[in-house]
């Protein structure tokens, strides 16, 4: 077995495509290698960050809150306190009530799932806080909704303002543009969009923020499955669109709109999620995309920054991985996994606002091995259970586990198998001094691993860009994911699915830990291959694509706290 005090923290790999060494621009034309190569050339390393501007240039920081001048504005209801849908509820839907396709609860989906969760204030500083996370709270996401004729809201695509809590209406549709869309959808449902400013994360993170702009991403699409499943409604991710698809129902390809502001500002498309209130028998595959072009357009998108720094290796790797129309949606093929039991009964409402990323943990809360599992069994992905469903294809992610205080674990590392059908070749790519022993209380099902026995913590504060709360958590994980084989198998496109994959399990985590009695934190800065060195993975078919912990959080009481929407002079509606 390996010492952790000896193992090697020293990374060296060159780009790779599979076992090719490639050469930082080589492959221009071959989106796969872009993807790849950007991948190798901005990962953080212990003796070299990826590359950023260094230092923070406050005069250019991004306005967080996009709106577009001159669009009509419908004020949205503050109604998610009126849902007490408990949050173990989630995970058995026909336990929740399904609630219409109104006003109230479209207003209620973007609360939960984008909207202000609280402002924080410091030295006359004040930000806001959302219920969606978001590395180095930048948000890069932007919402959108595309709705059909119903009560209160006439055909068309709306922009969400979470600052505001309302939506621009973006585009009309009439008479046979709204009934053409009308068709398209399955009865009672809408369309939310969700789209992505690169600059706004590139602003702060240079070259790396194109991941992070994709976790963030993922972390959305989780936050809309939830927020959705608290309504007892469905939300799919429409896998079969392009890209240009998507740009075009959301008016983000519309250049006269944009004419305001840089071409950093603009935003770039991600995907569209069907939400239904009734069981969905064929989600489409083909929406009145022209019919859309052709609708009442109003709105000029705001300048987000006065100046902007290109990072031309954002703008390769986004053009790479931009998604051509595809057979989707597909079918994710899962193990059966035994039903998830929660004993959580807060309201989902509550604890999808009460969930906050931890500054610092104490380094002494011990989590009870019950609890633990717990949290990994909701890892697993269900058929018809949120968020998973929400993805139409297998888990693609592991998790590397850093045990550090759970009751009744030795601490050390451990694996999570998400799929069983992985595991001869990551058996086989790890160190092969690796125990592989089921802890013995373990759920049969949790495909939990025990590696290698050790305290850990400094290892796993090493590995997290030497962040404490890697290492005072109860434990802290590094997602490892099925890389250079899904990208050329899948397409260049992939490459943000699987960060994609990696949000939602990142806030699959946030919330689990909330629901627990503790707290998490996303952890996007990490040396990629001090990890993998750790694990003993060389070449590129399994890359560490994001970083978690879990523990007791530590409060930091020189931060105010301010309600989310107090600003908004507007009544909670009961
Ligand atoms: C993709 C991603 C990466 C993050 N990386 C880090 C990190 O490396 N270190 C850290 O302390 N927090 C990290 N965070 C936490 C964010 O700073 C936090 O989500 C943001 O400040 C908003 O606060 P909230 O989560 O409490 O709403 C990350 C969050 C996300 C979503």
């Amino acid at each position: 077995m390996p010492n952790p005090d000896r193992l090697p923290l020293v990374s060296s790999s060159l780009p790779q495509r599979g076992n090719e060494t490639i050469s930082e621009t080589s492959g221009a034309a071959d989106p796969i290698l872009i993807a790849l190569s950007y991948h190798q050339q901005t990962k953080h390393h212990l003796h070299r960050y990826a590359r950023s501007l260094g230092y923070l240039d406050w005069d250019s920081q991004p306005d967080p809150f996009r709106t577009f001048e001159g669009a009509i504005r419908l004020e949205l209801p503050l109604a998610a306190d009126s849902l007490t849908t408990p949050f173990a509820d989630l995970y058995t839907p026909v336990a929740v009530p399904v609630r219409s396709l109104d006003l109230k609860n479209i207003a209620i989906l973007f609360e939960l799932a984008l909207g202000l969760s609280a402002w924080k204030e410091f030295r006359g500083n004040r930000w806001a806080l959302r219920c969606n996370p978001s590395s180095g709270n930048l948000h890069p996401t932007e919402g959108y909704a595309i709705l059909p004729p119903l009560p209160h809201f006439e055909a068309g695509v709306y922009h969400y303002v979470s600052r505001d809590h309302c939506l621009e209406r973006r585009c009309l549709l009439e008479g046979g543009a709204a009934a053409e869309l009308a068709r398209a959808l399955p009865p009672d449902s809408f369309l939310v969009g969700l789209s992505s400013i690169h600059w706004r994360e590139a602003w702060k993170y240079g070259e790396r923020a194109f991941r992070y702009c994709q976790h963030d991403a993922g972390h959305a699409l989780a936050t809309v499955r939830y927020a959705a499943a608290a309504l007892g409604w469905s939300a799919l991710l429409l896998d079969s669109l392009s890209d240009d698809g998507v740009a075009a129902m959301l008016g983000l390809d519309r250049a006269a709109d944009f004419a305001d502001v840089d071409a950093q500002d603009r935003e770039h498309p991600d995907g569209l999620v069907l939400v239904s209130a009734k069981p969905v028998a064929s989600p489409p595959r083909i929406l009145p995309v022209e019919s859309v072009r052709a609708g009442q357009w109003t709105g000029r998108a705001n300048p987000l920054s006065s100046s902007h720094v290109s990072w031309d290796v954002i703008d390769e790797v986004a053009k790479a991985t931009w998604k051509p129309v595809t057979n989707g949606p597909g079918r994710a093929d899962n193990t059966p996994s035994p039903p998830l039991s929660s004993p959580c009964r807060t309201p989902a409402a509550t604890l999808i606002r009460q969930r906050r990323s931890c500054l610092a943990l104490d380094g002494r809360t011990t989590i009870p091995a019950e609890a633990f599992y717990r949290v990994l069994d909701h890892l697993l992905p269900r058929p018809g259970v949120p968020p998973w469903d929400t993805l139409s294809w297998s888990p693609q992610l592991h998790a590397g586990i850093f045990v550090h205080r759970v009751a009744g674990l030795a601490p050390g590392l451990y694996l999570l198998e998400r799929d069983p059908r992985i595991h001869d070749r990551l058996r086989a790519a790890l160190r092969p001094e690796f125990l592989w022993e089921q802890p013995a209380d373990c759920p049969e099902h949790l495909r939990l691993f025990y590696l290698m026995q050790g305290d850990l913590r400094r290892i796993a504060q090493i590995v997290s860009c030497h962040q404490e709360i890697a290492a005072d958590g109860a434990f802290s994980l590094g997602m490892i994911a099925e890389f250079s084989h899904t990208i050329k198998q899948k397409g260049a496109w992939w490459y943000r699915r699987l960060f994609w994959e990696a949000g939602v399990l990142g806030q699959v985590l946030y919330l689990e830990a909330e629901a627990a009695g503790v707290r998490s934190t996303g952890i996007g800065c990490y040396f990629d291959d001090a990890f993998h060195e750790l694990l003993g993975l060389t070449g590129n078919e399994f890359q560490d694509l994001y970083h978690f912990t879990v523990g007791g959080p530590v409060e930091d009481h020189r931060l105010m706290t301010l309600p989310a929407h107090a600003h908004l002079h507007r009544m909670s509606t009961a």
